[in-house]
């Protein structure tokens, strides 16, 4: 778009990780001269230390699980041992071939690869080196990292997700602290792998910011599983030596496991960088936006996990990608938080959009809910999983929130964002025929049935 000295921009984006680079990538076709400053790696938390890797881990669980049960198909089978340095090979193989597709991705567009710590100098200006890059826009896309409580050293014995990530050893106990998302997804991982698990949350549920059945269900199988949950429970000390760590609740009752992992949220980076210097409002590290994502410097947008909100990779794909389009005057719609998907990989599998029904009642009045329950579902028979399906809608008005749970529930996202998305009506689903059998006909049952025509369900 410009052709002017090398190191001015049209946008100069800092960070490469989800948000940064989906806005570098997105700037660049649409003809903006683009910098991407970054100083670890390509892809960020997401493919580096958080979605990606964990995922893997996961997966790593389910085959796990599936060699341990195999008995209950007809097929002997069990698992001999787990070769953490094997699992660790497979994540990092997936990993690094994302890593280099991106590359490839980023070097094949017109883009500007910063390698470098940047600094925030001025509105229009980064500081990287002994080089100022200077940019008509500047996108702040510096992430978010692992937090921890006061009192709580990381080290030895206490991780948080980071080292968790890269344990060599299976654990025989593990004290997980949060029952949020990353708290779940790791005890759900370190039990499939054999070990004891304790989780301590402090509110009365765990995955608190979900429908409060979906709480139920995931402690209901988590019990099931042996993992032991412990609601109300407020952490007041930790202690470590040679052999163990030692947990004190609130309560004054203490719990002691090979490790604890710090599941307690995630902190914005936003410190060290020159924000503040440059007159850019942040409250407790995160930088506060307007719908269009502007902060209040003129010129200066933020992005992903470093704007209050929900705290995910396409959150900040669709951030990035917004910002670009705004700065390209395309007038593009504002990414808003209450219709974007949320999905937990533990087993079982955590998926949702849109409204809670409380939520739902608090802000259309009268609203209905459906539950479909899996053990009407052929497939999810056929997987030996349990769960439900739960569709919420305004009387006679759309689908408001989809809420569900049970084994590779997560898979059936993409739909139940379309419906709550498009502000469809139950109605408008009802006809659309599902494939028999899968577990996608879950959802097209509790349309059926929302919309009065119910068929494997009762009214
Ligand atoms: P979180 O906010 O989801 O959960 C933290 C939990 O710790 C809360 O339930 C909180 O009540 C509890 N807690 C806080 N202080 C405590 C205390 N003193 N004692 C006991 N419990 C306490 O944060 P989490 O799980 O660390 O995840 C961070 C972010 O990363 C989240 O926004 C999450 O959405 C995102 N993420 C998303 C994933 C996904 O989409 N699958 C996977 C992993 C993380």
């Amino acid at each position: 778009m410009t052709d002017e000295a090398p190191d001015i921009y049209d946008v100069l984006v800092l960070g490469g990780g989800s948000g940064g680079y989906a806005c570098a990538l997105r700037s660049a076709q649409l003809g903006l001269r683009v910098a991407l400053i970054e100083r670890d790696k390509l892809g960020g938390t997401c493919l580096h230390r958080g979605c990606i890797p964990t995922k893997a881990l996961l997966h790593a669980a389910e085959v796990a699980d599936t060699a341990r049960e195999g008995a209950r198909f007809g097929v002997n089978s069990s698992v001999e041992s787990i070769d953490m340095s094997a699992v660790l090979r497979y994540q990092q193989g997936v990993v690094s071939r994302l890593h280099k597709g991106l590359q490839g991705l980023i070097s094949a567009a017109t883009i500007d690869y910063v390698d470098g710590f940047g600094e925030v100098t001025s509105p229009t200006t980064v500081r990287v080196g002994d080089r100022t890059l200077t940019g008509r826009r500047l996108v702040l896309a510096t992430g978010s990292r692992a937090r921890s409580l006061p009192g709580l050293e990381i080290g030895g014995r206490v991780l948080t997700s980071d080292q968790a990530l890269g344990l060599t050893q299976v654990p025989t106990s593990v004290i997980v602290l949060g029952g949020g998302v990353i708290g779940v997804e790791f005890a759900s991982v370190f039990r499939s792998f054999g070990a004891s698990v304790t989780i301590i949350e402090a509110l009365p549920r765990l995955v608190p910011a979900e429908e409060e059945s979906i709480s139920k269900a995931l402690e209901r199988a988590f019990r099931k599983r042996g993992i032991v949950s412990r609601t109300n429970a407020r952490f007041a000390s930790v202690a470590q030596d040679d052999a163990s760590v030692t947990v004190s609740l609130e309560d004054g009752s203490t719990l002691s496991a090979d490790l604890l992992l710090v599941a307690v949220g995630r902190e914005p980076v936003s410190d060290g960088m020159g924000f503040q210097e440059a007159g850019v409002h942040t409250d407790r590290g995160f930088v506060p936006t307007d719908e269009r994502l502007r902060t209040n410097i003129p010129g200066v947008y933020a992005v992903g996990d470093l704007v209050p909100g929900l705290q995910l990779a396409h959150r900040g794909f669709a951030h990035g990608v917004f910002v670009a389009e705004d700065i390209a005057s395309l007038n593009p719609a504002p990414v808003l938080d209450r219709n974007i998907p949320k999905v937990t990989y533990c087993d079982p599998e955590i998926a949702s959009v849109g409204l809670t029904e409380a939520a739902a009642r608090a802000e259309h009045g009268e609203v209905r809910a459906y539950e479909y329950n899996l053990g009407g579902n052929g497939k999810s028979q056929i997987l030996g999983t349990s769960g439900f399906v739960s569709v919420v809608r305004v009387v006679d008005g759309p689908v408001v929130g989809i809420h569900m749970i049970g084994a590779r529930m997560g898979e059936q996202i993409g739909e139940a964002q379309l419906v709550v998305g498009w502000d469809a009506m139950p109605e408008d689903v009802a006809p659309l025929v599902h494939a028999h059998p899968t577990q996608n006909e879950a959802l097209g049952e509790a349309h059926l049935a929302l919309a009065g025509k119910p068929l494997h369900a009762h009214a």
